[in-house]
């Protein structure tokens, strides 16, 4: 077993590059799959996550071949419309192939999806809105089927704004005989992002940003070549570890405009923070202020993966910071871990309060989900002394090249095999 090994204390300064958006790859990655053909995908994440989309592409006969940062993904000869449970179980947006396969070849069989353990995380949502679209939908033991010979337009009105529901609408809407109008979609950018590129595919959609996304079913398709956008939430990781740690960093290759209000909390906190059209900077000097209280809540509100970095970034803020968690039931693991480095932490129910310390001392950690291990990461940064963060295959998840970049702003980290 390897670990990350971190010798803390020092500030963080230097340039990062920012890597393409999780959270947009996938669904891009997904999308792939409603036509078949050759697609390029730029700025595609070299993340397990990413790795994972393109072993299912490859397991419906696909094929998959990464290129420095590009993927390229041949979907012509894949066929196949079954994902096995052992990779359905591995993350969440797996599930996001069953708009693809339905919008391919009307039916699709799969298993409950995994992913981070955040709590109750159910698809009721994503089965009844494919079902509004007129497929039928199977639970048996566990699998999943979805069958639609033609699936028709509707108008659909989400309970909840959820991401993931959102967009398997959007992917399987692109091949509906009508119009489908979504209500109360998800207005995450990484929609936006799904939304650009399947334009670039020939579909037909309206109301980008909104949260009224009509699509025009049945457009011509067409392969396409298109760059991700950047991952506002690495970027947010690299502000929060710098803010926590002190120093000055520049993120080249992030989207300010994404990041509103972690950067308006960081600026609260007392840091100097600077948008340009394609950088954040961040700057900081002495212990921060606690912040106001942070409530999570769908874009573009808090990001819910930001609240366990923020977290870390304010284990030493001068005062009593409090967070309020909306969107997941159980987004608080991280906490018994941070005290494990002397941070004082008050969970009630699906609030935290933290008091910040003078100083953090380090410890052996272990992240259970992955923006999680991220925060044990920044607390790990602020120790004078040595850490060790286990856990790294959540962090290999979400995270391009993670110890690179933190060694690029002066970190002392190295992963290592594990003496036990
Ligand atoms: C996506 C992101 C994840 C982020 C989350 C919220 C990806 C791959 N993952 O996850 O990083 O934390 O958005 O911003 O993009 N819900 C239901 N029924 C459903 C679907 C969701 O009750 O059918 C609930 C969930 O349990 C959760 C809330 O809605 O409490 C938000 O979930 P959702 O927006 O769907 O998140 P994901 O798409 O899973």
């Amino acid at each position: 077993m390897e670990g990350l090994y971190i010798d803390g204390g020092r500030p963080l300064t230097g340039t990062v590059e920012i890597s393409g958006a999780k959270n947009a790859a996938l669904p891009i990655l997904a999308a792939t799959m409603i036509h078949g053909g050759v697609y390029t995908i730029h700025r595609c994440p070299d993340i397990a996550d990413v790795a994972l989309a393109g072993e299912i592409i490859e397991t419906l006969g696909g094929r998959v071949e990464r290129r420095g940062g590009s993927l390229v993904v041949d979907t012509r000869e894949a066929r196949g419309d079954a994902i096995p449970g052992a990779l359905m179980g591995k993350m969440r947006a797996s599930v996001l192939f069953l708009g693809a396969l339905l919008a391919r070849f009307g039916r699709a069989a799969l298993t409950a999806p995994g992913g981070c353990p955040l709590g109750r995380r159910p698809i009721d949502l994503h089965l009844d809105a494919m079902a509004r679209l007129g497929a039928s939908v199977v639970l048996q033991e566990g699998a999943i089927f979805c069958e639609a010979p033609c699936l028709h337009g509707a108008v659909i009105e989400l309970l909840f704004p959820s991401v993931g529901a959102t967009e398997n609408v959007l992917l399987a809407a692109v091949s509906c005989k009508g119009t489908v109008v979504l209500q109360n979609a998800a207005r995450e950018p990484e929609i936006a992002d799904l939304i650009g590129f399947l334009q670039a595919m020939g579909a037909e959609i309206a109301g980008t940003g909104t949260d009224t996304l009509t699509i025009r079913g049945g457009a011509p398709l067409r392969e396409t070549t298109y760059t991700v956008m950047p991952d506002r939430i690495e970027a947010a990781t690299f502000l929060c570890a710098c803010a926590g740690c002190g120093g000055e960093i520049l993120l080249s290759g992030a989207d300010g405009r994404h990041l509103g209000p972690v950067l308006d909390a960081l600026t609260d906190a007392g840091c100097r923070v600077c948008r340009g059209r394609d950088t954040v900077t961040l700057q900081t000097q002495g212990r921060l202020r606690a912040v106001r209280e942070i409530e999570t809540a769908p874009y573009p509100g808090f990001p819910t993966d930001v609240q366990a970095p923020m977290m870390a970034a304010l284990l030493r803020a001068q005062g009593e910071s409090r967070f309020s968690e909306t969107i997941f039931e159980k987004r608080f693991a991280h906490v018994a871990q941070l005290r494990r480095f002397g941070a004082e932490i008050e969970v009630v129910g699906a609030g935290a309060r933290v008091r910040g310390v003078a100083a953090l001392e380090p410890a052996q950690v272990e992240g259970t989900d992955l923006r999680g291990a991220a925060a044990l990461v920044i607390a790990a940064l602020q120790a004078p002394g040595e850490s060790l963060v286990l856990g790294l295959g959540h962090l290999r998840r979400g995270y391009d090249r993670l110890e690179e970049k933190l060694l690029a702003l002066g970190a002392n980290v190295a992963v290592k095999p594990v003496e036990s």
